[in-house]
């Protein structure tokens, strides 16, 4: 007999822990874990390299045929801290996506209806006839609204302009709190505001709020719920 497969779709703003959790969850349950923003974040960066502002639209709509993205599970040398690898045209750009300007480049070109439409066809193609776990703005209420379980992680806006800067400290780039505090409110009002599929809890989303909790606390949590629901 086949195998049921289920999904689990996870939302939420800039900050909320969705990838380091998400990894985990996939590492535990066995299931294949897609960071959305990742493609986004390539879009942005194959625009920026060819020299195409993020601020115009049909640009970027019109070349977006040239973009050829890939997502999967690090093996070998590429295990050195990444979550995920991620190919642009062939070119493993898995590091290069994470610089800081890469978010907020993601975050502008992810408001267009044609780079949107190319992603989420994408991103269901990842889910076909297989168990994911797949993080994002949009995941439960459009990429995979029949998911079996909805989350919606949350923390307040200090909580996550503390992790971000912590983050970014890591990846070598050196920001102000007050800048990271900043940064997280301007990605939520645009992400939030925008007109096709803005960042919201899914129908029936588990909403899930992570401040003072460990990242183990939260992975243990999913899993828990995750365990009795499957
Ligand atoms: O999760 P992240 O920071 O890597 O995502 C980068 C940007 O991509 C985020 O600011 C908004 C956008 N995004 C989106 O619009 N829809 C998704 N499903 C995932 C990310």
């Amino acid at each position: 007999m086949a195998k049921k497969t289920f999904q689990i779709a996870i939302d939420g703003p800039v900050g909320a822990g969705k990838s380091t959790v998400a990894k985990l969850v996939a590492e535990r349950l066995q299931i294949l874990y897609v960071d959305t923003g990742a493609m986004y974040r390539a879009v942005a960066l194959y625009m920026k390299r060819n020299g195409v502002s993020w601020e115009d639209e049909e640009a970027i709509s019109q070349r977006l045929s040239e973009l050829t993205i890939t997502l999967s599970r690090p093996v070998d040398d590429q295990v050195d801290g990444r979550n995920v690898t991620v190919t642009l045209n062939g070119e493993d750009v898995s590091w290069e996506i994470r610089k800081a300007d890469m978010g907020e480049g993601a975050s502008v070109v992810s408001q267009y209806q044609a780079v949107r439409k190319k992603l989420v066809s994408l991103q269901q193609q990842l889910a076909t006839n297989i168990s994911v776990i797949m993080e994002g703005r949009d995941i439960g209420t459009k990429v995979l609204p029949k998911a079996q379980t909805k989350i919606y992680l949350d923390a307040g806006v200090q909580e996550r302009a503390r992790r971000k800067l912590e983050q970014s400290v890591k990846l070598g780039h050196g920001i102000t709190f007050e800048a990271a505090v900043k940064d997280v409110e301007t990605r939520d009002a645009r992400e939030m505001g925008r007109k096709i599929d803005p960042l919201r809890p899914a129908e029936g989303a588990w909403m899930l709020n992570t401040t003072g909790l460990s990242i183990t606390q939260v992975v243990d949590r999913i899993v828990e719920r995750v365990s009795g629901e499957l």
